[in-house]
């Protein structure tokens, strides 16, 4: 049997008091999280990007490849897709903050396929184990939506099992467990799921659908 992973969760690392509320020190203090097995295989902690006074911030799922190996979240495939949805809406890159559910690259191995790294979709439990850190960056952050990228993204912000499809597009309360006092939520898809659409027409109307929601995301914000 292997042996069950260790997760005593992200608390331990999550420094207190007024170095609690500094993005820069928070995300210092990430490089030494063993709050899940999730550190042992990935090159490095990717924290946070963008503006730590944004009025909207996004959330991702967790680093992938190329992320892993730079350290800044939304650099590789799936960012140009999110670069460019937010161009598309009016918003500057810069202007808002961005980070991920969970902090580092969850992937399995195919030495097959020439060592190639492949991204696995984080357990609910490196969800739970990781928001420590979520909770901390958008306490310090405040920001006033708070945009769901996907069905992991929304589960950590909204803290139960969410179906993007459903819920998508629509500026919602926040958790009532005050997990993130003030900010909206507005869940979307992630813009990975875009690179998996062959089809032109399936790209075009995923594409418009996200800057829709990107959209509605920075309304909401506006007129918070
Ligand atoms: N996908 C994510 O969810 N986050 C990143 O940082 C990159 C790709
Ligand atoms: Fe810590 Fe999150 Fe990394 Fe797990 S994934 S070790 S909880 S930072």
């Amino acid at each position: 049997m292997p042996r069950s992973p260790d997760r005593p969760g992200a608390w331990r690392w999550v420094p207190d008091g007024a170095e609690r509320s500094d993005v820069a020190t928070l995300a210092q203090a990430a490089h030494a999280c063993r709050g899940c097995e999730l550190w042992h295989d990935a090159t490095q902690v990717v924290f946070s990007a963008g503006a730590p006074d944004a009025d909207l911030a996004l959330v991702g799922e967790q680093p992938g490849d190329r992320e892993d190996r730079e350290g800044e979240p939304f650099v590789g495939p799936a960012g140009r897709v999110l670069a460019d949805a937010l161009d598309a809406a009016g918003l500057e890159a810069g202007s808002v903050y961005l980070t991920n559910a969970v902090k580092h690259f969850r992937h399995v191995e195919r030495p097959e396929r020439g060592k190639r790294r492949l991204h696995k979709t984080p357990d609910v439990a490196h969800v739970r184990a990781c928001l420590p850190w979520l909770e901390a960056e958008l306490a310090a952050v405040r920001p006033r939506v708070v945009v769901a990228l996907g069905s992991t993204a929304a589960r950590a912000v909204l803290g139960a099992p969410a179906r993007v499809g459903e819920l998508r597009g629509r500026v919602l309360d926040p958790p009532d467990d005050g997990a993130f006092p003030g900010a909206a939520v507005v869940v979307t898809t992630h813009p990975s799921a875009l690179l998996r659409l062959r089809d032109r027409s399936g790209w075009d109307d995923a594409f418009a659908a996200l800057v829709a929601d990107l959209g509605t995301a920075a309304r909401a914000a506006r007129s918070a």
